[in-house]
């Protein structure tokens, strides 16, 4: 009932995309739905607009965003394709595959977007609000996942006022998301390529395309610029603690299951796919972790998920839940990682 949503939340029409669009050519900040998760966008090329992004999400200044595009010739005004970059958009965009690639000479993506590299990653989403939006905005468009920075992706618009309350001055509701899980990050600007974020598309799905790539970005070390600043430990974190591949459960623990065989007992059970669909437990992953996360239990506990397909992306989101908060660290003084970060 639209007299129930927050002031800032709008379902979405040709007026409502309109207005957005204005919002966004001002500067503002709007969250809108892609296929993966909701994004928090403001113009790339818009130092301000940017550091807002940041602000709102209090993200680690270091971490740089995801730029989408509406078409493929604006991302290579904002880049340097290779030939593998240009198999992999005709495979995959629009949709959940993100591409590091080097910076255009005359870039104009604010820097702050990259957070220093000389690198960009981009993507052309799929979700038709999305589209509409970019087109309306006639804009590149930074938007990292519209969420406070360590809290899980948000996939609806509730979520994403839950997270960011006044951060965004409107949110676009285009209901839930359906992939759910944040988009392949794949870095191009080495090689081989190197898998930065395991996501909806799959790794032998890349494959098929270019060849091999690598699997394991290697863990940085502490001094310089990470490569990888997708890979820092800490991410998703529900407040409650995470334990993973559990097999019995207690009283006092809330259970996020996957599949038919549910072991008895904890205290509150959602099932990310009941038939063991990996791609129906994606789509479900980040609201039942907030739902159960919200139930005031002493433990989260979540089933073994099989490694493969998009299991391997949500695995890779249920560790980075499950580290301990204690491997929060503050960025360095120097602007490098000393250890390990919290985001997203
Ligand atoms: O599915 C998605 O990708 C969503 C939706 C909104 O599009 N966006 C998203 O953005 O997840 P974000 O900012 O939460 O995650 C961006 C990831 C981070 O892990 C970041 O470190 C990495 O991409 N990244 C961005 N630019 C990079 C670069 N130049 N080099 C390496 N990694 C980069
Ligand atoms: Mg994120």
């Amino acid at each position: 009932m639209p007299s129930e949503l927050p002031a800032t939340i709008h379902p979405v029409t040709p007026d409502a995309i309109d207005r957005a669009a204005a919002l966004l050519r001002q500067g503002r900040l709007v969250a809108f739905p892609t296929e993966t998760v909701y994004g928090l966008g403001g113009d790339a090329c818009d130092d301000r607009a940017v550091a807002a992004i940041f602000a709102a999400k209090g993200r680690p200044s270091f971490n740089p965003l995801i730029v989408h595009v509406a078409r493929l010739a604006d991302a290579k005004a904002l880049a340097r394709f290779s030939d593998k970059a240009g198999r992999l958009a005709a495979a995959f965009w629009p949709g959940p595959l993100t591409l590091v690639l080097p910076r255009a000479p005359r870039c104009p993506v604010s820097l702050l977007a990259s957070a220093g590299l000389d690198t960009l990653a981009l993507r052309m989403p799929r979700h038709p609000v999305a589209q509409a939006l970019l087109a309306a905005s006639s804009r590149a468009l930074a938007a990292p996942s519209a969420n406070r920075s360590g809290e899980v992706s948000p996939t609806t618009a509730a979520h994403v006022a839950q997270s960011l309350g006044a951060g965004a001055a409107m949110i676009l509701d285009g209901g839930a998301c359906p992939v759910g899980i944040e988009s392949t990050v794949l870095d191009l600007s080495t090689e081989p390529p190197a898998l930065l974020r395991p996501g909806a598309v799959t790794a032998a799905q890349i494959e098929a395309v270019i060849g091999a790539i690598r699997h394991d970005p290697v863990a940085d070390t502490g001094s310089g610029p990470r490569r990888s600043p997708g890979m820092l430990t800490r991410h998703y974190a529900p407040r409650t603690p995470l334990r993973l591949d559990a097999t019995s459960v207690e009283a006092d623990e809330a259970l996020l299951a996957f599949g038919p065989r549910v072991p008895n007992g904890a205290g509150k059970v959602l099932n990310l796919s009941l038939r063991g669909d990996l791609t129906e437990a994606a789509a479900n992953l980040f609201a039942m972790l907030r739902a159960l996360d919200a139930g005031g239990f002493a433990r989260l506990a979540a089933m073994p998920i099989p490694e493969r397909e998009l299991g391997v992306a949500i695995n890779d989101r249920l560790r980075r839940a499950a580290a301990a908060p204690d491997s929060l660290v503050e960025e360095a003084a120097d602007g490098a990682i000393a250890s390990h970060a919290a985001d997203r």
